[in-house]
């Protein structure tokens, strides 16, 4: 039974408004039932006859979820194979159905690569349907992150170096300009020069100390100054802390002295900006395997022991992270904030 067009009608019965509905459309073609169900997130169903022909999850969103599937059904009918590239490169995004940040738009900072904690965080919080604001460290890094930016499907993408004088101020102009409100930033951003990384703490230069604590904890200060004027109804602000704060961690050196800052930033922000309705959080997670970390000597020893103390025995991927933080921006977690958040599968806890 081949046909060029296929006259589907809609189930009145349901909801087609706009919101988290999944949508029916049924057609008779000769004696073959169809029926297709489709998913504002980009997933949907065909069904031939009771049978699953095809399971899509990478549609940009439900019409084209549902052009998709027309399309699949018309080929199914003319007796041709539903080939390989009928189905979407699957997404990077992960399926996630319940949108509970729809309506949130946030900045997420500290993207380098597939790598970065901050990719994780972007993932989760474009998951739970949030949009998101995407910035790159230089022309270098671009390439590496515009990729990302485009499965995000981030409106804004902008470069910032935080050493480079006004690039932070014009990210937040735009985001005021284009969104007139903010609801949450992660800041997932470190520096310390390699002499002074690699140095004992006692030997650190003034400029090696200046330039660690100025990246890795100043700049957190600064986007929450930033923020704060455009998060009128509240928000939740995260920065990425690591334990090696609250321990001497052997190779950490002057950064667990910045993490420390930062920490203490947090409880700071939290308390003064606690009022408004904005939230602050540090997550510390257990060692990943990034970029940043590479230049941390003898990291591995640090995963292994990592993976062999934790009671989760387990080491934490950034998408565990993610998933963690994208919560705390939930307003299920309203009254929490000013503390750091380990997901690190217990490490902390243990002797
Ligand atoms: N990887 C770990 O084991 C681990 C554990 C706990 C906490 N953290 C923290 O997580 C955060 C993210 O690091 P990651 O591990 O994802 O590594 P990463 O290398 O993927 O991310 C670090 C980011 O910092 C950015 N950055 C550095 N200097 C900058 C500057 N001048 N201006 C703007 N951006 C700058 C880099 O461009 C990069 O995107 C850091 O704060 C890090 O200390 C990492």
């Amino acid at each position: 039974m081949t046909t060029d067009k296929v006259d589907w009608k809609t189930n009145e019965k349901l909801a087609v408004g706009k919101g988290a509905t999944t949508q029916e459309f049924f057609a008779t073609v000769g004696l073959n039932k169809l029926q297709t169900d489709v998913a504002p997130w980009g997933e949907g169903h065909l069904k031939i006859n009771g049978r699953e022909i095809a399971h899509i999850d990478g549609a940009k969103d439900r019409r084209q979820a549902f052009r998709d599937l027309d399309k699949m059904a018309i080929r199914y009918l003319a007796g041709l194979a539903l080939k390989p590239d009928d189905k979407r490169k699957p997404s990077m995004i992960p399926p996630v159905k319940a949108k509970l940040l729809e309506g949130k738009r946030g900045l997420i900072v500290g993207i380098a690569n597939e790598s970065s904690i901050a990719w994780g965080c972007a993932k989760a919080f474009r998951a739970f349907g949030a949009e998101v604001a995407v910035t790159y460290l230089n022309d270098k890094a671009k390439k590496y992150v515009e990729p990302l930016a485009r499965e995000l499907e981030a409106s804004i993408v902008m470069p910032l170096d935080v050493n480079e004088p006004g690039q932070m101020e014009a990210v937040f102009q735009r985001i005021s300009k284009e969104w007139g409100k903010l609801d949450f930033v992660v800041h997932s951003i470190a520096f310390s020069p390699k002499d002074a990384l690699h140095g004992r703490v006692v030997d650190v230069s003034r400029d090696g100390f200046l330039k660690t604590l100025d990246v890795s904890c100043w700049t957190f200060i600064r986007m929450a100054h930033l923020a704060e004027p455009l998060m009128r109804k509240g928000g939740t602000l995260f920065t990425m802390t690591y334990y090696g704060s609250q321990m001497v961690v052997k190779n950490y050196n002057i950064m667990g002295v910045a993490k420390a800052a930062l920490e203490c930033s947090v409880r700071y922000l939290a308390a003064e900006l606690g009022p408004k309705g904005i939230r602050v959080h540090a997550i510390s997670p257990g060692p990943l395997a990034t970029r940043a970390a590479s230049g941390i000597p003898e990291f591995d020893a640090l995963l292994d022991k990592a993976r062999a103390k934790a009671p989760a025995r387990s080491l934490v991927s950034i998408d565990d992270v993610g998933v963690a933080t994208a919560f705390l921006a939930h307003d299920a977690a309203r009254l929490i904030t000013g503390a750091t958040l380990y997901v690190d599968g217990g490490y902390h806890i243990i002797d």
